[in-house]
Parts: C-alpha cells; sequence; structure tokens
C-alpha cells in the first residue's frame, strides 16, 4: 500500500517560509471562536510534534450541536498541525481502516467525524473505544492474518474525535480534552467567520512545517508545566499540562520566530472549562470544585493505580499483595507521601479511615492489624513484616471502578514513564 492511498493523510506542498504570510497567519490564528475554544484547540494542535514524546496523548474532543463548527474547526486543526486533508474522515469506518489510521502517523493529527455513541451498535461503539484507548498510550492492536500470524499496529496518531451527545462518557472522559460548546452560534459572529475564511485560505501548511521543524530543536518538560490544581484523576492533569504545553510552545514560536506575539488569552481559564465540561468540576457555593460523583476513596485508588502504572509505586515497598487471602494491603501514609509530587488533590490519612470505618467504600477496608511482607527501603534489611492499614479487595475494586484485577497481578507492563522518555529519545 502506497502512502498516496491514505485519503485521512495529505502533506503540505509550497512550503518555502514566507515571513508576511506567517504574520497574517499569526494575527488571526486566535480569533476563529471563543478564547476557551481556541486556546484548547491550538494548545492541543502545537503540542502534536511531541505525541511520541509523551507517550500519553489525549483525543481531542468537539461534542457541539449539529452546524456549530466540529467539521470545520476539526479541518483547521489538522491543517494546522501539517495535516492538509479538505475531509474528514469518519469514525464509522471498518476497524481496520480505523486502525491503520490510526498507525499511519506519529505527529499528523487525523479526524475521526461522526462519532455518534446514541446511534451506533454496541459492539462497533466498544471496538471503537478500545481503539482510543490503546491510541491514548500509543499501543500496539494486532491483527491476525489468515496464517495465523498477527500484525502489530502502533496507534500513534494524534486524534481529533467529533460527534454530538455521548452515552456513557466514563469509558473516553479520562483520555480526552473537550472545549465548552460556545454559545454564540458562528454565524452570528463575523469576527470569528472572518478569522476562519482568511485562516482556510492562508498557507497553513508552510507555517505548520516551520513549526515542526522549529519544535525539533526544543526541550518537552511536561512535568514543570504548572495547571490549576482542580482535582480529577492523574491523567486528566496529565492531559490538560500537555494542551497547557503546545500553547506555551505556540506563544514562543510566534514571539522568537513569526515576530508577531498572540494576543494573551487565558490558557488556564479553558483548561478549567474543558475539565468542567467533562464533569470533573462543579460549581458549590459559588466555586469551582472536584465534582463528587466518585467517592474520595475512588479518586485515591484512581491516583494510585496510575502511579503503580507510570513506575512511581512499587510492589513490596508500598503496596504487597497477599497471595493466599488475595486482599492487597497498602501502606498508605508513603502512598500518599509519594502521591504528593502528582498534583492530585487528595485528602489526609486521618480522613480516609473515617470514610473508610464508617463503611461507605465496598472494597476497602480500615486495618490497624493486617500485615504484609514490606521491603525495607534499606535492602540490607531484607524483608520484613510491617503493618500496612488500607486493605483492598482487588475483585470488587474492579467491579466498582475500572481499576482491573490484573494491576496487583504484575501483568500490567508497568514501563515507568521515565524509562519511556529514555527509549523515545
Ligand atoms: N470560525 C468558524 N469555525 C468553524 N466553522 C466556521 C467558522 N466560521 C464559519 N464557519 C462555517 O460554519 C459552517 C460549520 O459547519 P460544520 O460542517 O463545520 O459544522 P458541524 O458541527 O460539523 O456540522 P454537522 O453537525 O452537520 O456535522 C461551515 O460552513 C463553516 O465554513
Ligand atoms: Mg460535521
Amino acid at each position: 500500500m502506497s502512502p498516496g492511498d491514505e485519503t485521512w493523510l495529505r502533506e503540505p506542498q509550497d512550503t518555502e517560509w514566507d515571513p508576511s504570510e506567517a504574520e497574517r497567519i499569526a494575527d488571526s490564528l486566535t480569533r476563529f471562536n471563543t478564547d476557551d475554544v481556541v486556546a484548547l484547540a491550538l494548545g492541543w494542535t502545537f503540542a502534536t510534534p511531541w505525541r511520541q514524546v509523551f507517550g500519553k496523548f489525549p483525543q481531542f474532543s468537539l461534542a457541539s450541536g449539529a452546524g456549530s463548527g466540529k467539521t470545520s474547526t476539526a479541518l483547521l486543526m489538522a491543517n494546522l498541525g501539517g495535516n492538509m486533508i479538505e475531509e474528514t474522515a469518519s469514525a464509522q469506518q471498518t476497524k481496520f481502516v480505523v486502525t491503520r489510521q490510526m498507525a499511519s502517523t506519529t505527529t499528523l493529527p487525523i479526524t475521526l467525524d461522526e462519532f455518534k455513541p446514541n446511534e451506533m451498535q454496541d459492539w462497533t461503539l466498544r471496538r471503537l473505544q478500545d481503539l482510543l484507548r490503546l491510541n491514548y498510550d500509543a499501543s500496539l492492536a494486532g491483527r491476525g492474518r489468515a496464517d495465523q500470524s498477527v500484525v502489530n499496529y502502533q496507534l500513534t496518531a494524534p486524534v481529533i474525535l467529533l460527534g454530538e451527545g455521548t452515552r456513557d462518557q466514563t469509558a473516553i472522559v479520562d483520555r480526552i480534552v473537550r472545549p465548552k460548546r460556545s454559545r454564540s452560534r458562528l454565524e452570528e459572529s463575523q469576527d470569528y467567520q472572518e478569522a476562519y475564511g482568511h485562516l482556510r485560505a492562508s498557507n497553513l501548511g508552510m507555517f505548520a512545517l516551520a513549526y515542526q521543524r522549529w519544535a525539533l530543536s526544543q526541550t518537552a518538560d511536561l512535568e514543570s508545566i504548572q495547571i490549576p490544581e482542580l482535582g480529577g484523576s492523574l491523567r486528566a492533569a496529565h492531559n490538560h499540562r500537555v494542551v497547557k504545553f503546545g500553547w506555551l510552545m505556540l506563544e514562543k514560536f510566534c514571539r522568537e520566530v513569526v515576530g508577531v506575539p498572540l494576543p494573551e488569552i487565558d490558557i488556564d481559564r479553558a483548561l478549567v472549562a474543558s475539565m468542567e465540561n467533562l464533569g470533573y468540576l462543579e460549581t458549590r457555593d459559588g466555586k469551582i470544585r472536584p465534582k463528587s460523583t466518585r467517592s474520595d476513596v475512588d479518586i485515591l485508588m484512581e491516583a494510585i493505580h496510575d502511579a503503580i502504572v507510570n513506575g512511581l509505586l512499587h510492589p513490596g515497598v508500598h503496596w504487597v499483595r497477599r497471595p493466599q487471602k488475595g486482599d492487597v494491603i497498602i501502606r498508605i501514609g508513603s502512598v500518599l507521601g509519594k502521591l504528593q509530587s502528582t498534583g492530585v488533590r487528595l485528602m489526609d490519612q486521618a480522613d480516609y479511615r473515617r470514610i473508610i470505618r464508617e463503611g461507605d467504600c465496598p472494597y476497602a477496608e480500615w486495618s490497624d492489624k493486617k500485615q504484609a511482607d514490606f521491603t525495607r527501603q534499606d535492602p540490607t534489611h531484607g524483608t520484613m513484616r510491617t503493618k500496612g492499614p488500607l486493605v483492598i479487595d482487588p475483585v470488587k475494586l474492579a467491579e466498582e471502578t475500572d481499576i482491573p484485577v490484573a494491576l496487583w497481578e504484575g501483568e500490567l507492563a508497568m514501563v515507568s514513564e521515565a524509562e519511556r522518555l529514555e527509549s523515545s529519545q
């Protein structure tokens, strides 16, 4: 199959750097929609050159109503990311086509339009959600062949997901960034239309290519990016950090290379809007706070899950699964200490003890007696028995949250973020 057959990717033509064209593009870049939409859309788009470096990369979801500009905004984003397609691709293709599309690039944004969970068959939807989950981690999807061999596809493409209402948000909500639907309709805003028309008529491929080349010389330090501390999962924090990183990079590029500084847009406000839109936040007593549909212990367990997968917490040190009983004992004190660096908002140990003792959490027990073999931090002392107050039933936990039992059995690939970064450089 030649690259030309893949209708979802198109290379830029006529890419010689044109400073005055670049200035004109920078001038319209932030005016095609509300500040919140623009900041998130551009932040995501201009983070895509680092997709492989970050390992995990959110999908960008546009989920506003019919005729609200989803398809047009996605095309604009794809073009600004260096993919010069003129039409979006449908999410309702065969699994193999979607797989190939997701495996066809590591940096160019691709589109999946017409993502309509309400109108999709259960199994079609589940299949697509599986691919999106794998795509978030840039994981492999296998496809069997007639001769029994399996071809693996690494699903690395940055994906723009376009659709209307979603049933069952929980399956994807942790892996997407989604601007709030803008109330002002596009037709009513002359300014949005003008900026949009101007951008579509400009040489965006030239701009995109210059940005991508410049990006190669920039170092990516995601951990240093500060985002509003608003709870949500570790994944949500990562996703929004990625977007802010892209936005800061675009600002820098416009300032240093194009010579036209972007107007000041409050990127943090846009991130809060996305988190609110995804249901992580709610307004209570006039303040925006983390939403409490998941219990505080659920949130703690999700933070622990992410920290284990990212190599921050270790079996034998922070938790132990007792083979006979099948339960998991967690040294909550040292775990909470470790989790502090991740920016997830957590409570004090005493608060968790109170909640669990009150019996509201079906998978957790608080015990001052249960002992497990923990490895002392100092290896010369070998193994010693220590108490861990938080006792988890992994099967019940898996029923209540989507934390798999396999997490505690060491069956998940526990590639630490550090290793991943090292190997991708
Ligand atoms: N700033 C803008 N952003 C996006 N679209 C714009 C803008 N200004 C004008 N438009 C125009 O508004 C129309 C938006 O329609 P579009 O097909 O993108 O919406 P949609 O949400 O994908 O609709 P549908 O739900 O039918 O798929 C297009 O004709 C587009 O050219
Ligand atoms: Mg459309």
